[in-house]
């Protein structure tokens, strides 16, 4: 399939971590890891539900020490991206994963931003960090977290909000959310991916959300599914991700194309490459695939990504 120029808008950088590397930051860390090698480590890869993944995710990212780790992860996937067709890439970090290891705000934040500050001039991808909240921490947490991003004039476009969904709605972040927004933050949040239809009307009327992270199950939800519509609210869809935590049977069962044919403003996205078979092509190959989708349908799905990008006009008259 030839490649498709797109935006990424859902990426966790620690998602990107290889096993490779893995070993690699490992061996320079004096780290000794509990898998045998990268075929032990990528075995475990066979994932029950979001919980069973974030389990193995959290524990992997201990590799990553240094400004350099971070620095080295975020290359290789700008890399990785550009070689599949990425143009614009919006990352998300869990800032509050590794200061929970005794890693530094600075330490994990200049670490990537260094490397995202000259991705246009050296792969031509253009690119932008969100600061993503651990929502089954508490919101307090997140709040010092921001306030401390904030105090350092972290470069960063935007927060989100992310780990385990169920049980924790976007609601007990609302606070964080207005400060944000007040500091002329962006504003995303997972909802949907696990989760209930309501937590994707929390996020848009609570946290007043600029995008959605997945929002699948929205399409529970007839009058969300219209106001999704009416406000054209970007939803960044990840399909291989959602085979592989099972939110869906497989990828023939996923709602993508009903997605597409209601006219909802969806993207494609990998979310954590590294874990779910593959990067933002594989996704495009896969629902291709499946699907039989038809060129007008990739260009809806590439556009809809430039779209719902935070870019300025300038740099998104020229991806569009
Ligand atoms: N969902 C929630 N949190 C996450 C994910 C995801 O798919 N990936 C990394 N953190």
């Amino acid at each position: 399939m030839p490649l498709l120029p797109c935006a990424e808008l859902h990426l966790h950088i620690e998602g990107t971590l290889e096993p490779d590397l893995v070993f690699a930051l490992a061996a320079r860390n004096g780290i000794t890891l509990p898998y045998a090698d990268t075929t032990d480590l990528a075995a475990r890869y066979a994932f029950t539900d979001l919980q069973s993944f974030l389990d193995l995710y959290y524990a992997t990212m201990d590799v990553l020490r240094t400004e350099a780790d971070f620095a080295d992860m975020t290359r290789a996937y700008l890399r990785r991206a550009a070689a599949a067709g990425v143009r614009h890439a919006e990352i998300m970090m869990d800032p509050q994963a590794h200061l929970a290891r005794g890693i530094s705000l600075e330490t994990c934040v200049n670490g990537v931003a260094s490397v995202l500050a000259t991705s246009e001039a050296d792969l031509g991808i253009s690119s932008s960090l969100i600061a993503a909240f651990l929502r089954d921490r508490p919101a307090e947490d997140a709040l010092g977290v921001l306030r401390d991003l904030l105090a350092m004039d972290a470069p960063i476009v935007g927060i989100g909000l992310d780990s385990a969904e169920v049980g924790f709605p976007p609601s007990l972040f609302s606070e964080v959310y207005d400060v944000a927004r007040a500091a002329g933050l962006k504003c995303v949040a997972h909802a949907g991916e696990e989760g209930p239809p309501a937590y994707v009307w929390e996020a848009l009327d609570v946290l007043r959300a600029d995008r959605i992270d997945h929002g699948i199950r929205s399409l529970e939800d007839g009058t969300l599914v219209a106001r999704l519509l009416a406000e054209r609210v970007p939803l960044t869809v990840c399909p291989l991700s959602n085979v592989r935590l099972r939110a869906v049977g497989t990828i023939g069962d996923h709602p993508l194309p009903r997605m597409l044919a209601l006219g909802l403003n969806v993207s494609i996205n990998s979310n954590d490459p590294a874990y779910f078979g593959g990067y933002v092509e594989d996704n495009f190959a896969a629902v291709t695939k499946a699907f039989g989708l038809s060129p007008d349908e990739l260009a809806t799905l590439a556009a809809n990504s430039f779209r719902s990008a935070f870019l300025d006009d300038e740099r998104r008259a020229v991806l569009l």
